[in-house]
């Protein structure tokens, strides 16, 4: 199968993690998407990820920290993997564009709405495609939830309550994350449910939220991120930081249907972890599909009929994975799974990868392509704004950077 020739850029813990989705898909027989070069600004990453491809992939990508250098030394280049910090996309992924590249961006899509913007433009100069790297909306439970949405097993959405507490006074994953520069969680976590909403439920027209910052002082805990992922860093965090962005995000998501969302994610939340997303409609209930634990949705009918598992394949005819989907989970239809989180979180990379290949290759569309990755950014941003403004802020305002009171600090420390 042919293959496009693709870089990794930007190599701590996510970059790890798409080398692993490249050896999945390697593994699937389906690839097609060569690694042929990694890049970091820190070298000794470069190299880590490099030495670790070479025993996945049985082939050592060339190392560079600056991607002019590196399109340069490899000029068969097609495209690359934006794997930086969040605040840092704008940066590589117009330069890519600008280097005649296509782009899979992680997301959020960009620091802020103009950050995106700069993406969207630099992206039509080129002619190249951007795929926005989301990878919740691909995992196979994701989809069952969508398919008995589809088929109208509740009926019309009425309300759906996206809601999670964790996290207490640690550092969460590495310190950036708790930088208003650098999107914060809220926009690191957050984007992921704004994306999963507009997947299940489609557009937002406003939302209204009360934000907070609880925990100004964060601590390195004994462990760092998921999984093993970020271990290697862990030494590298500082006992304790400031953190700048805040940790409670309590918001009312008006959807263009007519639908009402109850969201929140507190990040500060001491004590037991919590998290639930259900949605209910005219008929009944839906808890959604678990992400990268293979949890199935919950359906419950007014009757008090509670389905779930193999029970939902009935209602869901149409429910069907991909090919790639199929190959990686063993299953054209599946109700639930059972694979650790990493397993699962290659395994949803691989698709991502196999989607972009493909249409580098052969010019088909993207599921999440830069105007859906601005989207879900400019909801969680709807809510940072009306945090500061006290009233609901419309997701288009936000978008067309019409409402940038909370993004002016951001858009000015990067410049932009
Ligand atoms: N989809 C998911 O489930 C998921 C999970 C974790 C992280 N992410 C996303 O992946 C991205 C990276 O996150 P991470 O946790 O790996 O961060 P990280 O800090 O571990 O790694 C970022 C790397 O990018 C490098 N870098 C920064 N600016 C650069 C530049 N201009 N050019 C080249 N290299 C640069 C850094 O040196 C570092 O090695 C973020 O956008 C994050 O939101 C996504």
């Amino acid at each position: 199968m042919e293959k496009i020739k693709l870089a990794i850029v930007g190599c701590g813990g996510m970059g790890g993690r798409h080398l692993l989705g490249l050896q999945e898909l390697a593994q699937s027989g389906m690839s097609n998407v060569a690694l042929a070069a990694v890049c970091d600004l820190r070298r000794d990453n470069a190299e880590r990820l490099a030495d670790n491809a070479a025993s996945l992939l049985g082939e050592r990508p060339l190392v560079c920290d600056d991607v002019a250098h590196m399109v340069k030394m490899r000029p068969d280049l097609q495209a690359v993997a934006v794997a930086t910090d969040a605040g840092s996309h704008h940066i590589v992924a117009c330069q890519a564009f600008e280097l005649g590249l296509h782009v899979l961006c992680e997301k959020p899509l960009g620091i802020s709405m103009r950050a995106c913007n700069l993406i969207l433009a630099a992206q039509a100069r080129a002619g190249k495609a951007l795929s926005v790297a989301e990878n919740y909306r691909r995992d196979p439970m994701a989809r069952l939830t969508k398919a008995l949405l589809a088929a109208g097993v509740i009926g019309q959405p009425e309300v759906m309550f996206d809601l999670s507490a964790s996290g207490g006074a640690n550092i969460l994953i590495l310190p950036w994350r708790h930088y208003k520069q650098m999107g914060g969680m809220v926009i690191d976590g957050g984007v992921h449910n704004a994306d999963l909403m507009l997947y299940y439920l489609g557009a937002v027209a406003d939302v209204f939220a009360r934000t907070r910052l609880w925990e100004s002082v964060r601590y390195r805990g004994a462990r760092s991120g998921v999984a093993d992922f970020y271990q290697a860093w862990h030494h590298e965090i500082p006992a304790a930081i400031t953190a700048t962005s805040e940790d409670l995000f309590v918001a009312v998501v008006q959807f263009k249907s007519g639908a009402v969302g109850n969201w929140t994610q507190f990040y500060a939340a001491h004590g037991k972890g919590f998290g639930q997303k259900v949605i209910y409609g005219q008929r009944g209930s839906l808890v959604c599909g678990g992400i990268r634990n293979g949890s199935p949705p919950v359906l419950t009918l007014d009757s008090g009929t509670e389905i779930t598992g193999d029970g939902l394949l009935d209602l869901v005819p149409d429910y069907h994975l991909d090919e790639i989907g199929e190959r990686l989970f063993g299953s054209a239809r599946p109700a639930s799974f059972t694979l650790s989180f990493p397993a699962c979180d290659r395994k949803l990379l691989a698709i991502e990868y196999h989607e972009f290949g493909r249409c580098v290759l052969t010019g088909t569309a993207l599921e999440v392509d830069g105007l859906i990755g601005r989207q879900a950014l400019a909801i969680c941003y709807a809510g940072l704004e009306s945090g500061v403004l006290n009233r609901p802020v419309s997701v288009d305002d936000v978008e067309q950077e019409r409402t940038t009171i909370y993004e002016a600090d951001i858009n000015a420390y990067w410049k932009i």
